[in-house]
């Protein structure tokens, strides 16, 4: 008998509860014994449930009672789950978590912990929800020098940017939505604003590249400012708008990462991840393109992916441990802005050719968007590619010719 503690009954850790306890008997076939949850910490009290007998408020319970062998963290937050999961690994027992906020952060100095004491520290549900990608990146290609990865990595954003696209919805009403389906963070800034998507594309990125990334050094622009009138310009376009987190690893030895708004085309694979669905591009020299697709946030999806680490963790008390990245390298992160794009422009002069005229001066050669019922003065176009540098004071000049500039969106090459 395994014995675990789950730290956290929220939405994920009342669905690694519900996993558990409904699949005990093809979960104990896998994992070679069965796997009993001991504990459940949560300071709320669930009088009501079946399994009211295991919960606890004392984490000082958990860690000093050596029936445990694995813990689960799934309370998200960066306190106290840091200091929680380091005392639990610091006291040998393995650790599984879903909290992306945590991994990024600290991810170097808990797998060092977890190595020092050949323990697992495994947190596949961090990234993707119920769709794997730790593991096929750090076992299925890792013959494969990975060059980029790119991927939509927040349902919560992904949902509502389809509403947006599908429904003409408003962008208050399907982050509603999003909430009470269970798909968003506690405090949703962390979504629309991009800094999950960025959390997870810092781990893929320190997982792939071995050096730490932290999410500070990832440019991150969310959804917030994106309009009814950019989903209608993208459509002309051929395509949509998605967040898009990816890194990519240049000539020079250095990452360019970044999360923010993108065109995508709709003969793209990810052009035609909706919803809630997650959608992730990791482009290897052998195997070329290779895109995972699955549900990214939700109880079970999230459930399932922890608890397959909970298994991981009974099958090989002793083994293992592939999963691993050093400390951060200095300079390992390039300014984004050394990045070539192509832009999205909209903006608005004193009337539309006016606007034309003042951006073919400035930019030389573009590609004309249209929509229907455009703002007075509204022109709209995609520029040549360049580097951000470039782009800043080439929008720069436009101002100074009398044209403001009303949204700018990255164009994807994917
Ligand atoms: N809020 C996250 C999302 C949950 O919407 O993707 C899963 O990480």
């Amino acid at each position: 008998m395994a014995y675990i503690a789950v730290l956290g009954h929220g939405t994920v850790g009342s669905g690694v509860a519900e996993v558990l306890f409904t699949h005990a008997e093809s979960i104990s076939r896998r994992a070679g014994e069965d796997i009993k949850i001991k504990y459940i910490l949560d300071i709320r009290d669930f009088p009501d449930l079946s399994y009211s007998e295991l919960f606890t408020k004392d984490f000082d319970v958990i860690l000093n009672d050596p029936d445990i062998s694995t813990v689960v963290e799934v309370m998200g937050g960066l306190h106290p789950a840091y200091d929680f999961v380091k005392a639990c690994l610091e006291k040998g027992k393995n650790v599984v978590t879903s909290n992306k906020e945590l991994v990024a952060a600290k991810g170097a100095e808990l797998l060092s912990i977890a190595r020092k004491n050949n323990l697992n520290f495994l947190f596949e549900a961090s990234v993707g929800g119920g769709v794997p990608i730790i593991r096929p990146i750090s076992t299925c290609l890792a013959a494969n020098e990975v060059s980029e990865i790119a991927g939509i990595l927040n349902g919560t954003t992904n949902f509502i940017l389809t509403k947006m696209i599908r429904e003409q919805m408003s962008f208050a009403t399907a982050l509603k939505l999003a909430q009470d389906l269970g798909y968003a963070e506690r405090n949703p800034a962390a979504d629309i604003e991009g800094h999950d998507a960025c959390r997870k594309i810092c781990i893929l990125a320190s997982l792939t590249f071995g050096s730490h990334v932290y999410p500070d050094s990832c440019y991150t622009e969310g959804i917030t400012k994106i309009t009814l009138a950019d989903v209608d310009y993208a459509e002309s376009w051929g395509g949509v708008i998605k967040l898009i987190g990816s890194v990519k690893m240049q000539e020079n030895g250095k990452i360019q990462i970044k999360v923010c708004p993108m065109f995508v085309s709709r003969e793209s694979q990810l052009g035609n991840v909706d919803d809630v669905f997650n959608g992730i591009m990791v482009r290897g020299d052998a195997t070329g393109d290779v895109v995972f697709y699955g549900k990214g946030a939700g109880k079970l999806p999230t459930a399932s992916a922890v608890v397959a680490d909970v298994i991981d963790c009974v099958k090989q008390q002793t083994s293992r441990k592939f999963l691993y990245w050093e400390d951060a390298k200095a300079d390992f992160v390039d300014d984004y802005k050394n990045g070539e794009t192509q832009m999205f422009v909209r903006c608005k002069g004193a009337n539309i050719s006016e606007a034309f005229d003042a951006a073919y001066k400035v930019f030389g050669e573009l590609r004309e968007l249209s929509r229907k019922n455009p703002e007075e003065g509204e022109a709209a176009f995609v520029t040549p590619m360049m580097t951000e540098y470039q782009l800043e004071e080439k929008l720069a000049a436009l101002k100074a010719l009398g044209v403001e500039t009303l949204s700018t969106i990255r164009v994807s090459d994917y």
